[in-house]
């Protein structure tokens, strides 16, 4: 299968797979994400092993294998607020919505993703939502928190970053 922007990119760095990550992050910025179709196409028209491409797309944080979801949801996993139970947040989150950490819900609502102490462990255990911070959550208050995510977009506020 013919894919144009692949050709392209493969033309902008003349065909030379040691030019493996700025190519995927060419094609990373089409979509942001890489498609695994996209990925296969590349892998053949570079003649490089798919498992190098692979290998590349996963160790490398700045790279994506599926979509992000609409909001961005996350945890924090540091040491006082995993003791404050942000584990089993996390479970009932995963549980409710049929995700993985990390993973994105069938809908592209959001995307959960757990990052280490955001250095208010105060205020354990913490969440943030596109850039919000909610302290002190029960797992019940996690999940309603998300689905009031479900009626609304981003505001222009939060996507500003504040
Ligand atoms: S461990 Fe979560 S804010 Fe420090």
């Amino acid at each position: 299968m013919s894919d144009k922007l692949i050709e392209e990119i493969i033309r902008r760095y003349d065909g030379d797979s040691g030019m493996l990550i700025p190519m995927m992050q060419d094609l990373q910025a089409d979509k942001g994400y890489l498609p695994p179709e996209r990925l296969r196409t590349l892998a053949k028209e570079l003649c490089v092993p798919l498992a190098r491409i692979y290998h590349v797309a996963t160790f490398y944080a700045s790279f994506r294998l599926a979509p992000r979801g609409q909001h961005d949801v996350t945890l924090c996993m540091g040491t006082v607020c995993y003791l404050k139970g942000a584990g089993k947040i996390s479970e009932a989150i995963c549980e409710e919505y049929g995700i993985e950490p990390g993973g994105t819900t069938a809908d592209r609502l959001f995307t959960l993703q757990a990052v280490n102490c955001v250095g208010a462990c105060a205020l354990a255990p913490v969440m943030i939502v596109d850039g919000k911070y909610y302290d002190g959550v029960t797992s019940e208050s996690a999940l309603k928190i998300i689905s009031g995510l479900s009626t609304e977009a981003p505001t222009a506020e939060a996507e500003a970053g504040g």
